[in-house]
């Protein structure tokens, strides 16, 4: 049965195309339905449920078919055998690079460069469109604050703002300005929302979420991800205060289409349409269907609900077919940006050309920027080849291919990647003899049985380099730890090595923040890798011995102890603030110590309450200083700009490329507000000796937040700001935003 004329035409005001609407006026309802069901390939053939569906035109998108060939087969199939020859959107996980692999995000999110960011996704969105893909489902955009949620490793951290100026580079990395362009290929701002909240740090736990503190936090990065146009968003498997994100009708219609006019499509996460029973806000897949299609989800990932069951749905009236066609129109609105009704195979190549020399050096880059420096004792780096007779490389991380590339690495190669022994000694004069003892079979081994190999060659050495840390599976989607501590016995090798006198500089390549407290007094200098990827090895190597300068600032922060978190920079600042004079270590309370003498303060007994390392923080081989901190004016009305000035001076032997931050307080608010947030960062270079002044334009929307009625509101008042190189920064002024 024909469908009736459909009476959608535009999407918020915009027609769609004549050949959309040409294409919804011959479609049946089954063929409607079949573009909104995503299918899995099958890994490198073609089975025959698939090739029936495809050539029925049933079927809207394939994720998970990466070989070319098939590729081509199935484009084919759905073009020239299926009633309307319709192309598929072929979609693929390409979370930092499909081939050329990347930092993990929350490495680049190290980084605070846009540019480089933009330059990676552009890399990989080029390579993945090689073999056919044209959508992928990143930037991961979850604001993350929990470390022992293992998908912290994919997300750009904690502060809504770093989130948001890195997840829109990555959308315009993959979609360019013309996704019908060579080399582009849609995103996906994922998983929405709230899902970086989970209980515990538990994957797929439950999230309770304020309003306030969803619009003021969690969702910033997605009204940003939508604004830049990001072609689709993804549904987030957690349930949502009571409503699991894939039934969540305030989600994907309130503020998705509503409140922001977001245009594209919404997809499911894997199956999150048929676990709506399992969540229990579903009798059946029947009803699982029904409540996500009304609540907003239009495409379903690999689950069949909509397959099953929409056509009923559609004739007893439980689902509109207006808002059939909607969804239809959208899917086959993108397709069409996509040039895939013209030229669906043009970006297909027989033969790839991955991992391209320019590709490579952009990889190396952007590893170099990812890498922070948390610690650097007796200025140990950046180490002197010359002064060198013998280096002593320890550990399981020195020469893993594999491990170094992190998680969510599906299309890359362990082969092609250059490890960081092989870089040593590629890098290296001959007459400086390097030995090599991974002295723990993984991160995870117990046995200590290589442990005495790693002693004598750390004796023997002028300075050891520890590659330590995690394996790539310790993080990532459903891999969460309720210990973010180093695993294995991979703090009694420290320890161990600590005890040879012999200088030692830790490596550590990890998915997370990792609690590093008891190991910080046995190292001399701490370089933070997360998982670098492809071009680790010579990206590190030239790091250590100093070819330019760790730059890097932490995107999250480092707690000391698990039983700290969340703990996280832009905290409120509670009724009763804890301050330096007030704490009491537990170690220092006095036996049988008064009830109140303690004093009544937000913190732990016995940890400190700062955590490790701060948000924003990152040394450098050089000493930066702030200073001249000023403003153009005291006060500024809500149409004026505020000018801030500072004065950055490198007062040390190295180049510099500093990440000076801007944050501020709002003081009396109509909710309470963080004791400090990110507003701007800029990156400047600065030469051994070289001081500049750096401006930055503050505006008063800027300073805006939605209050207690959920409104956003820009307030007058009293402000705090700071400009310094991490949100430790004392660097403070202040002014006043009046009303007008
Ligand atoms: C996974 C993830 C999601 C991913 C999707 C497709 O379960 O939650 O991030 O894009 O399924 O692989």
């Amino acid at each position: 049965m024909h469908s009736e004329t459909s009476s959608v035409t535009s999407v918020l005001g915009r027609p769609y195309s004549p050949r959309v609407m040409n294409l919804l006026a011959k479609m049946t309802i089954q063929q409607k339905i079949g573009q909104l069901s995503q299918l899995s390939g099958n890994e490198g053939k073609i089975s025959q449920s698939l090739e029936q569906r495809v050539k029925q035109g049933l079927v809207g998108s394939v994720i998970n078919e990466v070989d070319p060939e098939i590729v081509k087969a199935l484009q084919q199939l759905a073009i020239q055998h299926s009633p309307l020859g319709i192309p598929l959107l072929i979609g693929r996980d390409v979370i930092h690079g499909f081939k050329t692999i990347f930092p993990i995000p929350l490495g680049q999110a190290a980084s605070w460069s846009p540019e480089w960011v933009e330059k990676a996704a552009k890399i990989a969105a080029q390579e993945a469109s090689m073999v056919g893909i044209n959508w992928t489902f990143a930037p991961m955009i979850d604001i993350s604050r929990d470390p022992r949620w293992g998908r912290i490793a994919e997300s750009l951290g904690e502060d809504p703002y770093l989130c948001s100026v890195l997840g829109n580079a990555m959308v315009k990395g993959f979609q360019g300005d013309d996704m019908s362009g060579a080399g582009a290929i849609a995103a996906c701002a994922k998983h929405f929302a709230g899902y970086g909240a989970v209980e515990s740090g538990r994957d797929y736990a439950t999230t309770n979420i304020p309003e306030h503190e969803l619009r003021n936090v969690y969702l910033p990065p997605f009204h940003a991800a939508a604004k830049t146009g990001v072609a689709t968003f993804m549904a987030s498997f957690s349930d949502l205060n009571g409503v699991p994100a894939s039934g969540n009708a305030w989600l994907m219609k309130t503020i998705l289409r509503d409140e922001w006019q977001f245009s594209g499509f919404v997809v499911s996460d894997w199956e999150s349409i048929s676990q709506l029973q399992i969540h229990g806000i579903s009798a059946n897949d029947r009803d699982s269907a029904c409540q996500a299609f009304n609540a907003g989800i239009d495409m379903e990932m690999v689950s069949s609900t909509y397959h099953d069951h929409l056509h009923n749905l559609l004739d007893i009236q439980q689902v509109s077919p207006e808002e059939l066609d909607a969804s239809v129109a959208k899917i086959l609105s993108l397709k069409e940006q996509l040039g895939l009704f013209d030229q669906p195979l043009q970006q297909i190549q027989k033969i790839p050309q991955y991992y391209q020399p320019d590709h490579l050096a952009v990889a190396k880059t952007l590893v170099q920027k990812s890498c922070v420096l948390l610690q650097n004792h007796q200025q140990r780096l950046p180490l002197a080849a010359k002064e060198l007779s013998r280096i002593a490389v320890i550990g399981p991380l020195a020469d893993d291919g594999y491990e170094q590339m992190g998680t969510w690495v599906f299309d890359g190669e362990a082969q092609q990647s250059v490890t960081c022994l092989d870089a040593l000694r590629d890098y290296l004069p001959n007459d400086i003899h390097i030995d090599y003892a991974s002295a723990l079979e993984t991160t995870r081994s117990t046995s200590t049985a290589g442990f005495a190999e790693a002693i004598k060659l750390t004796q023997q050495a002028d300075v050891a380099l520890l590659f330590l840390g995690e394996e790539s599976i310790l993080s990532g989607e459903a891999h969460c730890r309720a210990d973010i501590g180093l695993p294995g016995a991979q703090q009694q090798l420290i320890e161990q090595l600590a005890l040879t006198g012999t200088a030692l500089v830790l490596i550590i390549m990890a998915g997370r923040p990792l609690t590093l407290e008891p190991i910080i007094d046995k190292v001399d200098s701490i370089l933070y890798a997360w998982h670098p990827g492809t071009m680790a090895g010579p990206a590190i190597t030239e790091l250590l011995f100093g070819e330019l300068s760790p730059s890097g600032k932490l995107p999250v922060t480092f707690p000391r102890k698990v039983g700290q978190i969340p703990i996280f920079y832009n905290h409120k600042h509670s009724g009763k603030p804890v301050s330096e004079a007030q704490f009491v270590y537990i170690d220092d309370i006095a036996i049988r110590s008064p009830q109140t003498s303690l004093g009544m303060a937000s913190n732990h007994l016995d940890t400190h309450f700062t955590p490790l390392y701060e948000f924003g923080f990152g040394l450098s081989y050089s000493l930066i200083h702030y200073d001249n901190l000023s403003l153009n004016r005291s006060q500024i009305k809500s149409t004026e700009v505020l000018i801030v000035s500072v004065e950055i001076h490198n007062t040390g032997r190295y180049a510099v490329d500093e990440i000076a931050q801007l944050y501020v307080r709002d003081l009396v608010a109509n909710v309470t507000r963080p004791v400090k947030e990110l507003k701007q960062f800029t990156t400047i270079r600065l030469l051994p000796g070289q001081s500049k002044q750096v401006q930055f334009h503050l505006t008063a929307d800027e300073l805006g937040f939605y209050g207690r009625d959920m409104q956003f509101i820009v307030e007058a008042g009293q402000f705090h700001l700071w400009v310094g190189g991490s949100s430790a920064t004392q660097l403070r002024t202040e002014f006043e935003l009046l009303n007008g």
